[in-house]
């Protein structure tokens, strides 16, 4: 998957809302659709740092981009559905949503595990997912060729100990792909999740800190399978996962 050769203008016209843009992947991906002709929507929890990727998408000549904060951690019902009217008011419909923000928590064993950390990393990394698809999804019912990928991990196909939230809430976003790409089956809404591997950021950084950055792929290095899905090449593509190495 990694070879595939997007056309320049592979993502023109398309109104792309990803999650977590302000860094990492995310933000790698946010360039890399701008580059191909999408109008990127930038959500993040942080302001001045999504302004430095807008900057960037401005100063390089592609098509303006749009900031919507929103802390996953923080943020009620009321708040989704604003950044939801937001959307519909600046672009009446959205063609692709990429739930992409996510925290690593604490990893430790079970019998120790913090009740409140559990908590807080589900909920970013899972319930938001769920309640961000929920009220995004008339705005993406209204596009004619949509898609929503999820963010995947090898922890889904590896399971292994002391990875506490983090795995359990990767395995409930991997469900959560699954049983809303078979409702969605004969819409015109496909859902797939991807799994990033080993990927030269902050939070791989945070997950091992002895590693040596420099022999991992960089996040700029991994946009390929996000454009295939972001665009008409995947269409009917439905419930899968992908891998980006
Ligand atoms: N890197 C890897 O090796 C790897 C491997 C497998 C899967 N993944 C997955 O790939 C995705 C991106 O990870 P990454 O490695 O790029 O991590 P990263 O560099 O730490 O970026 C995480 C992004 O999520 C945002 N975020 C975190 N908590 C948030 C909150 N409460 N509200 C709103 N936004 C929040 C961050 O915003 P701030 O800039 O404000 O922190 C940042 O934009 C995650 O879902 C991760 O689980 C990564």
């Amino acid at each position: 998957m990694l070879s595939y050769s997007p056309p320049p203008n592979l993502l023109q016209n398309r109104i792309v809302l990803i999650t977590g843009a302000s860094d990492g992947i995310g933000k790698a991906v946010a360039l890399a659709a701008a580059a191909h002709g999408a109008t990127v929507i930038l959500h993040g929890r942080n302001v001045r740092k999504l302004e430095g990727v807008y900057d960037t998408i401005v100063n390089a000549g592609h098509p303006r981009p749009s900031i919507l904060p929103l802390d996953f951690e923080k943020a009620g019902p009321a708040e989704y559905e604003q950044l939801a009217t937001a959307i519909e008011k600046e672009f009446g419909r959205l063609d692709v949503l990429l739930h992409n923000a996510g925290m690593l928590g604490e990893r430790a064993p079970i019998e120790h595990y913090d009740v409140a950390k559990w908590l807080r990393t589900m909920h970013v990394n899972v319930n938001s997912p769920f309640i961000l698809t929920r009220t995004c999804l008339p705005l993406l019912r209204r596009s004619e060729d949509a898609s929503i990928v999820f963010t995947s991990s090898g922890v889904v196909a590896r399971p292994r100990a002391f990875w506490g939230a983090y795995l359990v809430s990767k395995w409930g976003c991997e469900g959560l792909m699954r049983m809303l790409a078979d409702e969605l089956e004969n819409t015109r809404i496909r859902v797939n999740s991807i799994n990033p591997g080993k990927v030269r950021t902050n939070m791989r950084l945070q997950a091992y800190p002895a590693e040596n950055r420099d022999l991992l792929p960089t996040p700029e290095s991994i946009v390929g399978p996000y454009l295939y899905l972001f665009g008409p090449d995947s269409k009917g593509i439905n419930g899968r996962t992908f891998e980006c190495q």
